[in-house]
């Protein structure tokens, strides 16, 4: 009998099929293994609720939400969460907006999550926690007595020592990891940066192979980088797609762009450098366009108002410069794409531009990838700081912050020769089918069920 798999994340498909990354991997892990998807339902209520709502389901596993009041989804998920964990994993401490009542909320919201958990977790479950919106949950669950195996995998990058020295709960920051059995990072970037967090810690000590002593506890830190399932984003790539929804016209080729709009993607410095190209362009060569789709995110927080405002001023400035009667270089679209149109536009493009200044992993880089024809594919660029560099190694790799640097590696791409387009790309394939989706969630599934037995003092 496999032990129970618990996931709890803040999101969670509720209404029909899943759509989107991590929501669609592990939606199918749990079809296949069973077990308990716990989120929040993204409906407020008056008072705070103490009971989980079993959602009705016909995916082959179980589904519960709970509901947070519209105060904690302003404290807690755009407070707390958002524009403070989520800056300062980001490296942009600048936007960081400390606030007492975020973090007394953050407390506030985790405790009592811990306390809907803790009546449904059975000592022999694997609670897998997905995220920076839970930190806190297995301290809270130690504290109410939970001793099952409480797994976390962070998404986002890991923050550096200096970055967290700005944050006022660091010290609590470790204690929360530290009552996890495993936590799961996206690269050894990552690794790196926690294990150096905790030794800097006067109750840390590093043992072998990533494992910490911390206080009475031990736990392990180790790196799983996410991936996607490349087979089926190659099949909706290859579905019959218009030849050129786009109406690009002769001599114009594509460059895309896909991002949540977010100040860590780099999409003023994308466009600078996309522009820094349009300048340098030899007259009568080809024409590029860069289809930047980018749904927005988060609006009710400022620093995601003024991302976009700068974001639509360069794009109308690069246009007015640049832009010719039958050409618009940039269009940009603020709204989502379904993936099945999304896949062939990929395959379509002659490049992809993924160059965020600090990113997790970006999925981005591997669906681009997985959707490209192997015998005429397109080129990935890629920012050193997304978590995919550590890995894609093939892909041309840029400074996001430069634009000569950008622009430098468009015209590479523009003019790359077949055979090392091809090379390239049969390189980073191998990465995107060896990392992918289902050995992801199964080795972090292994590796928490072969944890250090839970809620206490493992060796
Ligand atoms: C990132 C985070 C996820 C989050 C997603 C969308 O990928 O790692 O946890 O769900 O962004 O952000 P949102 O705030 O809309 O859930």
């Amino acid at each position: 009998m496999p032990n129970r798999l618990i996931v709890l994340s803040n999101r969670i498909p509720t209404d029909g099929p899943p759509s989107g990354g991590l929501v669609v991997a592990l939606h199918e892990l749990l079809a296949e293994r069973g077990g308990l998807w716990i989120g929040s339902s993204g409906t407020f209520a008056e008072t705070p609720g103490e009971e989980l709502q079993p959602v009705p389901t016909v995916d082959g596993y179980d589904k519960a939400t709970f509901d947070l009041t519209a105060q904690e989804h302003e404290d807690f998920y755009l407070g707390y969460a958002n524009s403070v964990l989520w800056p300062l994993c980001h490296h942009r401490t600048d936007l960081l907006a400390l606030d007492r009542r975020y973090a007394a909320a953050y407390d506030t919201v985790n405790a009592r999550v811990a306390r809907m958990l803790a009546k449904v977790i059975g000592p022999d479950d694997l609670v897998w926690v997905h995220d920076y919106h839970f930190l806190p949950i297995a301290y809270e669950l130690r504290r109410l007595n939970v001793t099952a195996r409480i797994g976390l995998f962070l998404h986002i990058p890991f923050p550096t020592s200096p970055d967290l020295m700005a944050l006022p709960e660091q010290k609590e920051f470790f204690h929360w990891l530290a009552a996890f059995d495993l936590v799961g990072l996206q690269t050894e970037a990552d690794v790196a940066r926690c294990l150096s967090g905790f030794r800097e810690q006067r109750e840390g000590e590093l043992l072998l192979n990533g494992r910490v002593k911390f206080g009475p506890r031990v736990f392990q830190v180790r790196s799983f980088p996410i991936g996607i399932d490349g087979a089926a984003f190659r099949d909706l790539a290859e579905r019959d797609a218009p030849l050129d929804p786009l109406h690009l016209g002769k001599n114009t080729r594509l460059a895309i762009g896909v991002d949540r709009l977010d100040y860590s993607k780099g999409l003023p410095q994308r466009i600078k450098g996309f522009a820094r190209w349009l300048e340098t362009r030899k007259p009568g060569t080809d024409r590029a366009t860069l289809l930047q789709i980018t749904p927005p995110s988060r609006e009710a927080v400022e620093a995601y108002q003024e991302i976009t405002t700068e974001l639509e001023t360069l794009t109308g400035r690069t246009n007015g410069q640049f832009g010719e009667i039958d050409w618009t270089p940039v269009r940009l679209i603020e709204n989502g794409v379904p993936r099945e149109v999304l896949a062939p536009l990929y395959r379509r493009a002659d490049l992809a531009l993924v160059t965020p200044l600090a990113d997790g992993m970006n999925l981005v880089a591997k669906e681009f990838v997985a959707a490209q024809d192997a015998e005429d594919p397109g080129v990935l660029i890629l920012s050193n700081a997304a978590g995919a560099a550590e890995q894609m190694v093939d892909a041309l790799i840029v400074n996001a912050h430069d634009a000569d640097e950008i622009s430098e590696a468009i015209e590479r791409a523009l003019t790359m020769p077949l055979t090392e387009r091809k090379a390239r790309h049969a390189a980073l394939m191998k990465v995107v089918e060896d990392t992918d989706i289902a050995t992801w969630g199964a080795s972090y599934i292994d590796c928490l069920r072969t944890s250090g037995e839970g809620g206490g003092t493992s060796s």
